[in-house]
């Protein structure tokens, strides 16, 4: 193909032309939106450093599942913030629990959308680590029967998938065998199979108050330098059972997001997070960039470069804008 027989601008000459040629499309139903529930009633307490997001109650969470069905996005994750933490993380499967009661709350009120619960300890723990300590290191396999009955819980409460987010080896594993022999083998889990040790989590530990209070997650989430590893990681999720890949966060792990995608025939799902939503609000607010477009080209670029489903707090101004 040589200029001038070929010329790549003719396809590009009107909007209709362009589309037809179009490779990668962005719709709502790929989105998923995170919900953050605390307790008490009443509660739409925003989040300083995420615009547009707050902190629901049970009871407000409902309007707000609502909302996000009715612009067409299909699933929420779910976060909670326990009334009261310990080193154990014991809220976090409690039968009455603030996540376990928005389940039945959203399922009850929204049962066509898709409940997805993010299945981790650091926000119920008092030193805000993924898992249980012995002698200020997080255990790991102290840990994965923990993980186990959390994921029990939610999937009990009725969530359409779970999502452990911890990092502990063999917790992919450990879930699927509990879940399958408490009778929920239709449960999906979606794997934060690449999760990395990322500064990119920010403000969503403000927003779940969850920063670790001693060291950091280095010892557990992926460092940033690896890709190959990402290998490494995504296989053995898949041979422990995993349903869906996630790689977090997306737009500085695109290459990563394409690998998987390469490499697995499993859905790939990536989470833009707090720090890349907080990023492009900020700089909006100043006038430097056009939200809307650079929103948009955002979660385009993370489907184009492989991923089927996006985690993401623009879930709601995208479906607006696509609308
Ligand atoms: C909990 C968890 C985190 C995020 C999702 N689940 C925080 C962390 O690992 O520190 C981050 C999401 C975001 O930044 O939007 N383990």
């Amino acid at each position: 193909m040589m200029f001038p027989d070929y010329r790549p601008r003719r396809l590009r000459r009107t909007e209709a032309l362009r589309g037809l040629v179009r490779e990668t499309r962005l719709h709502p139903g790929h989105l998923v939106y995170p919900l953050f529930v605390a307790p008490g009633k009443g509660l739409k307490a925003p989040i300083d450093a995420m615009p547009g997001c707050h902190r629901w109650s049970v009871d407000t969470v409902v309007d707000e599942a609502k909302e996000v069905a009715d612009l067409g996005v299909p699933a929420v994750i779910l976060f909670g913030l326990p009334e009261k933490k310990d080193p154990q993380g014991s809220e976090a499967w409690a039968k009455n629990g603030v996540v376990q009661k928005a389940i039945r709350a959203i399922k009850k009120a929204v049962p066509g959308l898709v409940v997805i619960t993010d299945v981790c300890l650091c926000e119920y723990t008092s030193h805000g680590h993924c898992g249980v300590l012995a002698k200020d290191r997080v255990d790991n396999d102290a840990t994965l029967e923990l993980l186990a009955k959390i994921a029990l819980s939610h999937a009990q409460a009725g969530a359409d998938m779970v999502a452990p987010s911890d990092m502990m080896d063999g917790r992919v594993g450990a879930i699927r065998s509990r879940l399958d022999d408490e009778g929920f083998d239709d449960v999906p889990i979606m794997s934060y199979a690449v999760k990395y040790a990322s500064a990119f989590y920010g403000p969503f530990r403000e927003a779940a108050d969850c920063a670790p209070q001693f060291g950091d997650r280095r010892s557990y989430q992926m460092d940033p330098a690896n890709a190959v590893e990402a290998l490494r990681e995504a296989s053995l999720d898949m041979e422990e059972g995993a349903d869906i890949l996630m790689v977090k966060p997306a737009m500085p792990y695109l290459d990563i997001i394409r690998l998987l995608r390469q490499e697995f025939t499993l859905p790939v799902a990536a989470y833009h997070v707090s720090g890349e939503y907080a990023m492009i609000k900020a700089a909006a607010a100043r006038g430097w960039i056009d939200e809307t477009r650079v929103m948009l080209e955002s979660l385009l670029s993370i489907r184009r470069a492989g991923a089927d489903i996006i985690l993401t707090y623009f879930a709601k101004d995208a479906a607006r804008a696509l609308a």
